[in-house]
């Protein structure tokens, strides 16, 4: 039963410590071109972020829930000036040893800690960005971190799944699909959750993704499907107001 702060970074810290056991192999080295530009146009869960964010050489940039950081040293390859941090322990000391073993040990600084209370000095980021992190926040204690850690005028962008569409909430709790993973303390935002995180901000906007191409996932094909892909592009184009029933969402903030 999850009912105190501290109740849910003990679910999370065990699931996640984990994971960092299991899933850490060797580390296995990136193209010369790919930086984090080049991962957010193969990444589909992520439209518009790089363009929201622009160019992150001398950034000082703060990754959210950074895991095995496989995405920290992506910003780290596109210049920027990192730090990071994460809740659990192992998978930071996983993350540590992959930005030293790709010679970026110098650009990263790795911190474990809930992003509800973070050591970082007032108005430290221009940028903060994290993939599936917020969820596993406190929304409120959370946005007002991010509030605090960020520059006036400073941007952030999550990618994180939502559960807004009832559907697929269900889907979430009760159906069994390839690759689903054990839920930790985690609570994909639902419209309450997303108005906490939005309310300390001056601008915010969340895109959805992933309307019918969700079945990619749901249905374990475990292959891309392009026309969906597709008609979700030129649909949620048209129709950024379909947002809700997507499985996925782009949350955009400015300070
Ligand atoms: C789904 S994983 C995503 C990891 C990474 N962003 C990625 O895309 O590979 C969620 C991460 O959030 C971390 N986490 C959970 N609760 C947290 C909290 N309160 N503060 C900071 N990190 C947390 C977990 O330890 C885990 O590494």
């Amino acid at each position: 039963m999850i009912e105190t702060i501290a109740d849910r970074y003990s679910v999370e810290r065990a699931k996640w410590d984990a994971h960092a056991h299991t899933a850490s192999g060797p580390i296995k080295p990136l193209p010369p071109e790919a930086d984090f530009d080049w991962h957010c146009d193969r990444d589909h869960l992520m439209p518009g972020v790089r363009e929201f964010l622009g160019d992150l050489r001398g950034r000082r940039v703060v990754e959210y829930g950074c895991g095995l950081g496989s995405l920290t040293v992506l910003l780290a390859r596109s210049g920027a000036k990192v730090s990071a941090f994460d809740l659990s322990e192992s998978s930071v000391e996983v993350a540590r040893e992959r930005a030293r073993t790709m010679g970026l040990g110098d650009r990263v600084e790795f911190t474990v800690a809930p992003g509800e209370d973070l050591p970082y000095a007032d108005a430290s980021f221009d940028i903060a960005f994290g993939k599936a992190v917020l969820h596993h926040l406190e929304p409120v204690a959370g946005a007002r971190e991010l509030s605090r850690i960020l520059r006036p005028g400073g941007r952030a962008a999550f990618s994180e799944p939502l559960g807004t569409n009832p559907l697929v909430a269900f889907a979430r709790d009760h159906l069994p699909y390839p690759n689903k993973h054990e839920r930790g303390a985690d609570i994909p935002l639902r419209r309450e959750d997303i108005a906490a995180w939005t309310r300390p901000f001056a601008a915010a906007q969340l895109r959805g993704v992933q309307l019918f191409s969700m079945v990619e996932r749901g249905l374990g094909f475990g292959r891309r499907i392009e026309p969906l892909r597709y008609i979700d592009r030129e649909l949620l184009e048209r129709h950024p107001g379909l947002w809700p029933l997507c499985r996925y969402g782009v949350l955009t903030l400015t300070r």
